[in-house]
């Protein structure tokens, strides 16, 4: 496809919001918090924020040369630059979709959250083991949570039919500022409650007795996850800037955004777990039997609920586009296909995943492979396997095998590069590679 012929965002602000949204999401405020709460809290978040600065940042910066450089899709991008890296580009939309799979379900637990959170009398109720109890009955239906998941998955179908500008711009121009606000609220009330200092302890004294080799992997692949990178998600948005937009800015500002997100996060969740006497171990119902315990303290707790459900459904959505999109973008480019077809491809074959992953916290909850239900499974080999290997391979590729001259061009298009652009390449070349490989090696016992 020709460059004239591709949509483009609306310019340096939109680039930002629309990359912000696609980071943004169920990755900040449902698995950071349940994954710091598992993994020992405040040590977590120093590992976690030492692979944003090292890794993340650095990768961002990769992913959004590479799209820049060459306006394609994830795999159109290896293919212009080098055809024997085209896999790593497969790799990266065979990632998204699985990701997609089991994030349209917790996205369509939002989603039910909102609408009960209206409907019911659920939220005003005080007791946090009613909570939990009606979590558990819920995603244990065989009906309800798929039907939420399908609704989603329909929902982000429409946005990506509709073209990539209108849809994504939109959504996230007004749900991000919101979101900051109310978690914003919320932390302060929840700090507030009694037993909320604890928690704010918690997550802000490391504690490092409880760090294993896995911590530092699932903090890594949060990092990826977290940011959508190492799978070509941001190949693909970054190949719709407009001519003049910084890539430098935009990551800086992508990367800072999505990480404020996440300690915001954490700042509401774990004051409120400990308040409320929950675990802040709970995994990934942790989000969800916690919130309505801060939430029915709060006057008007039905509209505080709703409107904040209502931000996470929205944060969820802006970021399944961009799973969507990069895979839409894919057979659309590459296959040919037209938009509406690649789009009704990609629905159907996550809708699918959706449904059994779904299923697999009920019904199917028997049915394991390597101990994992399907659901379980889907998150672990996405984010502690396939995005850590993704991240190493782009390090590798845009580090030794892109010409500088590209990299730099796209990091510095009207200026001299300096001290800075010497540190990133350094970082993509040797600092993200070798600690990649450590811990991999790590993990799978070679260390
Ligand atoms: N970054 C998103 C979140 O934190 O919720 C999840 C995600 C979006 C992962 C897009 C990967 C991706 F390509």
């Amino acid at each position: 496809m020709n460059e004239e012929k591709r949509a483009t965002f609306g310019g340096r602000i939109s680039a930002v919001l629309v990359a912000a949204g696609s980071a943004v999401g169920l990755g900040n405020i449902w698995r950071f918090p349940y994954l710091a709460g598992e993994n020992g809290g405040g040590a977590f978040l120093v590992i976690y924020l030492a692979a944003v600065l090292l890794i993340g940042l650095p990768l961002m910066l990769s992913e959004f040369s590479l799209g820049t450089a060459t306006k394609r899709n994830a795999v159109g991008a290896f293919r212009q630059l080098d055809k024997r890296w085209v896999p790593l580009g497969y790799m990266g939309v065979l990632s998204s979709v699985l990701i997609l799979g089991f994030y349209l379900v917790v996205a369509g637990w939002t989603a039910e959250y909102m609408i009960h959170s209206l409907f019911s009398d659920q939220v005003q109720n005080t007791d946090p083991q009613s909570h939990v109890e009606a979590f558990n009955n819920f995603i244990s239906n065989p009906w309800k949570p798929v039907l939420y998941a399908l609704l989603f998955s329909v929902a982000t179908h429409l946005i990506i039919t509709r073209g990539v500008q209108r849809g994504i711009e939109r959504a996230s121009k007004v749900m991000m500022p919101l979101l900051f606000l109310a978690l914003a609220v919320l932390a302060v009330n929840a700090i507030l409650m009694p037993g909320g200092m604890a928690g704010l302890r918690f997550f802000l004294a490391p504690d490092f007795s409880k760090v294993t080799a896995e911590t530092f992997l699932m903090a890594v692949g949060q990092a990826f996850f977290s940011l959508s990178i190492g799978l070509g998600t941001m190949i693909t948005y970054a190949s719709y800037f407009k001519k003049g937009t910084s890539v430098r800015g935009t990551a800086l500002q992508v990367t800072l955004l999505d990480t404020v997100v996440a300690v915001l996060a954490g700042l509401v969740i774990f004051p409120t777990v400990f308040s409320a006497g929950l675990e802040p171990g709970s995994g990934p119902s942790l989000v969800f039997i916690t919130l309505p315990s801060i939430f029915c303290k709060m006057p008007m707790s039905a509209l505080w609920s709703t409107i904040f459900f209502l931000l996470l459904v929205l944060a969820a959505l802006t970021s399944t586009i961009s799973m969507h999109e990069s895979a839409t973008a894919y057979l659309e480019e590459e296959w040919k296909m037209t938009r509406r077809k690649a789009a009704w491809c990609v629905t159907i074959f996550t809708g699918l995943l959706g449904i059994v992953a779904s299923l697999s916290l009920g019904i199917w909850k028997a049915h394991t492979l390597f101990g994992l239900t399907f659901f379980d499974l889907l998150d672990y080999l996405t984010a502690n396997i396939m995005l850590p290997l993704g991240a190493l391979l782009t390090c590798i590729f845009v580090g030794w095998k892109v010409d500088r001259k590209i990299f730099e061009q796209q990091l510095y298009p009207d200026c001299r590069s300096g001290f800075a652009f010497r540190l990133v390449r350094f970082l993509v070349r040797y600092v993200c590679p070798v600690l990649l490989v450590v811990l991999f090696a790590d993990n799978i016992g070679l260390m």
